[in-house]
């Protein structure tokens, strides 16, 4: 006889997403709802912790109870209730992690909770399975970026990360430099398909030549003064320029971005010999990333296999985390009552 699957219930609000999911062992989606804030946020060009924490208030209840409904669910399939509890905004994952807490106490099921950069890692797993090890993980969002040896779903080592902006950030920061829409990175990458990569030459921070860090700050700064002047005093280019001039900004800044992300990645994988790259996060939804690690990893001796995250799953999402709490419901790490949200993780 077949085992019965094991139903998670995941719960995310780590940033600007409110969003629930039921998954089965691991990888069978039963439903995914995510309630986005994108329009509130919208005209400050950037996410509010306040404005998200009150709207995760709002929508938490009508998307756990959207999710088991699209899975046709009730409470007594659910095996475990899962939540990410770090890293993020804690105004806003306080409000995950109380959901999750009150139902795994009303309903007597176990909590898992999650770290959401780790399930950023996982949500790779969900287009092919077995990678073969070791990995090397890119892991590229708008807080984060990150670069991890990957032996197991529950013990990813972290190489290298950012020292100051993540990549997502600099495309959020760079758009609104060219006053491109927000979020960000999917209209840097909208702009770049016009546009001439070879057109301005960005710096690309390395920081040496054996880190696994990441620096994006100088790039944005070198966006900023093209548009701006070196002083900052002269006036905006940008309301002058052509959406050709714009769209070559746009390609420089991601050519610019996307080389050192790939490069890092590479050197990475060749510090751990890696056979396999992973990539996940929101700028993985990125058509030229994601062209690049192939051409990176088919070049490679002997060629390494890519495993990207599928797009519904490169932003945030409650799928992965449930995902990522199978392996840890399988191996009985749960969560008490006395959980708490993190900023760091
Ligand atoms: O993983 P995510 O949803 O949230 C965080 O955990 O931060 O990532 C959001 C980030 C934003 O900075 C957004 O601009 C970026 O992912 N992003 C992209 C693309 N789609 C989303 N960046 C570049 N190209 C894209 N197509
Ligand atoms: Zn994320």
């Amino acid at each position: 006889m077949q085992d019965k699957p094991i139903n998670i219930l995941s719960i995310e609000t780590s940033c600007d997403e409110t969003a629930a999911a039921v998954v089965a062992d691991g990888k069978i989606v039963k439903s995914s709802v995510i309630a986005s804030q994108t329009r509130l946020h919208e005209k400050y060009g950037g996410v509010v912790p306040e404005i998200a924490s009150r709207a995760h208030i709002e929508k938490i209840y009508p998307a756990i109870k959207e999710a088991m409904a699209q899975a046709d669910v009730a409470k007594d399939d659910i095996d475990a209730i899962a939540v990410a509890n770090q890293p993020g905004l804690t105004i806003a994952l306080v409000i995950g992690v109380t959901a999750a807490k009150t139902l795994s106490f009303a309903w007597e099921k176990p909590l898992i909770a999650i770290n959401h950069l780790h399930a950023h890692l996982q949500s790779a797993m969900l287009s092919e399975d077995n990678p073969q090890l070791p990995a090397v993980a890119l892991i590229v969002s708008g807080g984060h970026t990150c670069l991890y040896d990957y032996h197991s779903p529950l013990t990813p080592k972290l190489l290298g990360s950012t020292i100051d902006d993540a990549a997502g950030e600099a495309f959020d920061k760079v758009a609104t430099i060219l006053k491109l829409p927000y979020p960000g990175g999917p209209n840097i990458e909208k702009a770049a398909e016009k546009g001439n990569q070879d057109a301005i030459k960005f710096p690309r921070s390395m920081l040496g030549p054996d880190s696994l860090d990441f620096s994006f700050s100088g790039i944005k700064t070198a966006v900023l003064y093209y548009c701006r002047g070196q002083d900052m005093k002269g006036e905006n280019k940008v309301d002058s320029m052509s959406a050709q001039q714009i769209a070559d900004i746009a390609a420089s800044f991601q050519a610019a971005v996307i080389d050192v992300l790939v490069k890092k990645t590479q050197r990475a994988a060749k510090k751990i010999n890696a056979k396999t790259v992973l990539l996940g996060g929101g700028v993985a939804a990125n058509n030229k990333l994601r062209a690049d690690l192939q051409k990176m990893c088919d070049n490679a001796t002997p060629p390494r296999k890519l495993f990207v995250a599928p797009k519904q799953y490169c932003t945030d999402n409650a799928v992965m985390v449930a995902s990522l709490a199978y392996h840890k419901f399988k191996a009985g790490l749960f969560a008490n009552l006395t959980l708490e949200p993190k900023a760091t993780g």
